[in-house]
């Protein structure tokens, strides 16, 4: 039967009559964008995160790519963020003709090591953008020390990690702006693209709102140079059938990767952790071994999903090519890049179907 990476299809399987009911209201009554589920789910978010004006926006690339602006950034400026993300994070610096600087990781959480930010600030250097990767909070307290010591802005990438903390600070509140993806794979998703930026204070809302929408209020008149990009109905209808059921998600999220633990797995592959005070809400499980190419065939071969993300760290995208950085530069990254293999994490997984995982990499690790 197989065991899947991700199994959304069950996920949505007990809302499905919902989903259903919210999209046929839809269309009954024709109201597609910015209607009364966009404005509701704002702030319903809102009300999970301090209360922070939320905006929904087309997708969680626009969403970065919309908080930069809005925090100034623009051409020659520089911004610090991870080398091991999804490419959105350091694509929407460039979008802007801003440089992304790349900083080595933390060996244990794979986000960016805090301690390293402070060398490679320079006069250029506007904001850092810390990813909460796979779903493990960043170190934010000496991230948002940093920047407060050198008057830089902070966005969190939290694309993957809606409801994970960092001790007292829930994802999505501790800086100036913070950015959620819909994605359908996501922690907290929809059924489509979308995406939504957290803002520290109603004056960024507002500019937030503003270049969502062509840089204007009104429709009529435009005071920035915006964008189209907004969070459609359809997806506001589905990311609220889904927001109250994200925190259960996320607690069975963590009982398998406890499960996994129970199970064995760590004295075949070495195990993801949780740092400290860290709520890691395991949006994807990533075990790491020096022959993950093989394990990752041998388990597919046995029908289980299993996957390789980010094997090429950001700083080594051909894209990046001209900013200079070289194999050996940023070795955590690349280490993680090389060894880092997702295996099943979803909220529907069994403690029978852990027991099959943790058996089926016991016998690869043995075949190698
Ligand atoms: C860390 C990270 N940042 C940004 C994004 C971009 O989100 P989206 O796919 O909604 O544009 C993603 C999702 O793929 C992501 O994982």
């Amino acid at each position: 039967m197989g065991i899947p990476l991700m199994d959304i299809r069950a996920q949505y399987a007990p809302l499905r009559a919902q989903l259903d009911a919210e999209i046929t209201d839809i269309l009954d009554t024709g109201t597609f964008i910015l209607g009364p589920r966009v404005k509701a789910i704002e702030s319903e978010v809102s009300a999970r995160l301090d209360n922070r004006p939320c905006v929904g926006v087309a997708n969680g690339t626009d969403a970065l790519v919309i908080a930069l602006q809005a925090l100034g950034v623009g051409p020659g400026d520089e911004v610090i963020t991870t080398p091991y993300t999804f490419y959105a994070t350091a694509e929407a610096i460039a979008r802007h003709g801003a440089v992304p600087v790349f900083v080595d990781i933390d060996p244990d959480s794979a986000c960016i090591d805090p301690d390293l930010i402070e060398a490679k600030i320079t006069d250029k250097t506007k904001v850092i953008i810390p990813v909460h990767i796979f779903g493990h909070p960043a170190s934010m307290t000496t991230i948002l020390t940093t920047a407060a010591e050198n008057g830089l802005s902070v966005i969190e990438d939290a694309a993957q990690a809606f409801g994970a903390a960092d001790g007292e600070w829930a994802v999505g509140t501790m800086a100036d702006a913070a950015t959620i993806s819909f994605f359908p794979t996501k922690n907290f998703p929809g059924i489509g693209d979308g995406g939504m930026v957290v803002c520290r204070d109603a004056a960024l809302g507002d500019l937030v709102r503003r270049l969502r929408f062509h840089g204007s209020e009104d429709k009529q008149t435009f005071t920035e140079v915006g964008y189209n990009s907004r969070l459609d109905e359809i997806q506001a209808a589905a990311v609220r059938t889904f927001l109250p059921h994200v925190n259960d998600w996320n607690d069975r999220r963590r009982q398998v990767a406890d499960w996994y633990r129970e199970c064995g797995l760590g004295e075949h592959v070495t195990l993801p952790v949780e740092k400290d005070a860290a709520r890691h809400i395991y949006h994807l499980y990533v075990i790491r071994h020096p022959e993950r190419d093989r394990i990752r065939e041998m388990l597919v071969e046995e029908g289980i999903g299993a996957a390789a993300y980010y094997g090429i760290p950001m700083h080594l995208q051909p894209v990046f090519k001209d900013l200079g950085y070289s194999v050996g530069d940023l070795p955590v990254a690349e280490e993680w890049a090389r060894t880092g293999l997702a295996i099943p994490m979803h909220p529907n997984l069994t403690r029978e179907q852990v027991e099959e995982v943790v058996a089926a990499t016991g016998r690869a690790v043995s075949r190698l």
